[in-house]
């Protein structure tokens, strides 16, 4: 029964989309875990480039099913808009399954997130404004709507009647307006008769197809250092995108996993506040941030970028028990005479190994640097680890001997074709459903 785990080792945009998509031809269904539509999904098929925030890259294939399951907090006019546009590219969503358990992110937790963020000014997180704090602060508190309520108008109606009242008081508090409970029926239902093909049971649905043996993914959103439990808390997002948090949203227990591959770029890169302790403001930034083309796919935010840290990989690693890494965006390192790796801290001349989850720890962290020699040659056609110069071996070395699992996987270009393919690569062995 294999079950594959797809997370983020950094702050989210690591390129999960890209190796999410490059390993879909071997597995029949794809799952989103958690989070919504504050991730951004950028897959390139040839001329065609896809932007998608909430339903699974695997929908680009048509043998996958493509789930969003219950942990997922689903926008669902962000979702009908991307079945649209899918659709009308000639992608067939009839595979598209969302779970009956999901919680609905509502317009007054998007007035709220938006609110609060005003109100924290300096302090805001810098969240992307899509509502995801509120709908999952809902759900911890039973006060959600999960996407069956969009079915039944007098469950709307009650429910939207015992929640309103209070978020109305607290919009009022913000200068914002509030929203009546008529308006917010008919909007929900027109959503639920939307979407009413494409409920479902995620849980037996992804069951099922691991009882017949076929190889799902499970990918996360968002990163390991973004994680509610394990980022630098408060500057996280509201979800786990750990592998743990593939059982809780995806609907399978921890033995059926038998695999956890982890997604990071060659250097690193945030968006929003909170701490950084590598991040780069000066000229070489700038160049890898325009080079990499580091804007938000929700927002189009520009990127904080930095040096690779080697120290919440070491965490993060450990946190998701990664046994391979895919290793995004090389190529973008090329020209750069000198490249730092930061592989502990120094905290009030203190050296630091271990990632603390807390901002305010992190805050006074100064990286220790080790230093390699950079390369000249550009690596877009590259196919294989022995074709790369030497010294982009000697840092993916480095790097994977500071992780302690192999690299299987290397990026170095946006195209699907524009990988890497170590010989040894545990998927490959499995069967799973091949394309035929
Ligand atoms: P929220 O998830 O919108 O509440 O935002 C919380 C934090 O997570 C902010 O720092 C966001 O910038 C960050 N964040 C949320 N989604 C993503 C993502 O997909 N990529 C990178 N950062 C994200």
């Amino acid at each position: 029964m294999p079950a594959t785990v797809i997370v983020g080792l950094q702050w989210g945009d690591e390129g999960k989309g890209k190796t999410t998509d490059f390993l879909a031809e071997q597995v029949a269904m794809v799952v989103r875990y958690q989070g919504g539509d504050n991730a951004g999904h950028t897959v390139v098929t040839g001329d065609e480039v896809f932007k998608l925030h909430l339903v699974p890259s695997g929908v680009l294939y048509p043998h996958i099913t493509s789930v969003i399951g219950n942990g997922v907090v689903v926008n669902p006019a962000t979702l009908i808009a991307e079945l649209d546009m899918l659709t009308g590219r000639g992608i067939d969503v009839g595979r598209v399954r969302v779970s009956r358990s999901a919680h609905v992110i509502m317009p007054y937790h998007v007035a709220l997130d938006r609110g609060n963020e005003a109100r924290l000014a300096e302090a805001k997180v810098g969240t992307t404004g899509r509502g995801i704090g509120p709908a999952y602060g809902d759900r911890a508190w039973r006060l959600g709507l999960r996407m069956e309520d969009l079915l039944d108008r007098s469950v709307l109606r009650t429910r939207l009647e015992a929640v309103l009242p209070d978020k109305n008081l607290v919009l009022g508090g913000m200068g914002a307006n509030g929203f009546t409970v008529d308006a917010m029926v008919d909007v929900a239902a027109a959503w639920g008769e939307r979407l009413a093909p494409h409920l479902d049971d995620s849980t037996w649905l992804v069951q099922a197809a691991l009882a017949r043996g076929e190889h799902v993914l499970l990918e996360g959103a968002q990163g390991t250092l973004l994680d509610l439990d394990h980022g630098s808390y408060p500057f996280v997002t509201s979800s786990n995108p750990v592998a743990g948090g593939a059982c809780t949203g995806g609907g399978i227990g921890p033995l059926q996993v038998d695999e956890v591959l982890g997604v990071m770029k060659a250097y690193a890169t945030r968006v929003g506040s909170g701490p950084f302790p590598t991040e780069l403001q000066d000229e070489i930034g700038a160049g890898i941030a325009r080079r990499g083309n580091e804007f938000g796919t929700t927002t189009g935010r520009p990127r904080r970028v930095g040096w690779f840290d080697a120290v919440p990989l070491r965490y993060a690693v450990a946190v998701n028990s990664i046994s391979s890494i895919t290793l995004n965006k090389l190529d973008i390192l090329s020209g750069i005479p000198e490249i730092q790796l930061c592989v502990a801290y120094d905290v009030h001349g203190r050296r630091v190994d271990h990632w603390p989850s807390s901002a305010l720890a992190i805050a006074d962290a100064t990286p220790i640097y080790e230093t390699f020699p950079g390369w000249d040659e550009p690596i877009h056609d590259v196919r294989s680890l022995a074709g790369l110069p030497e010294n982009a071996r000697r840092y993916l070395t480095a790097l994977e001997e500071l992780a302690g699992v192999p690299i299987v996987l290397v990026s170095v270009g946006p195209e699907r074709t524009q990988t890497i393919e170590r010989a040894w690569r545990p998927m490959r062995h499995r069967g799973g459903v091949p394309l035929a």
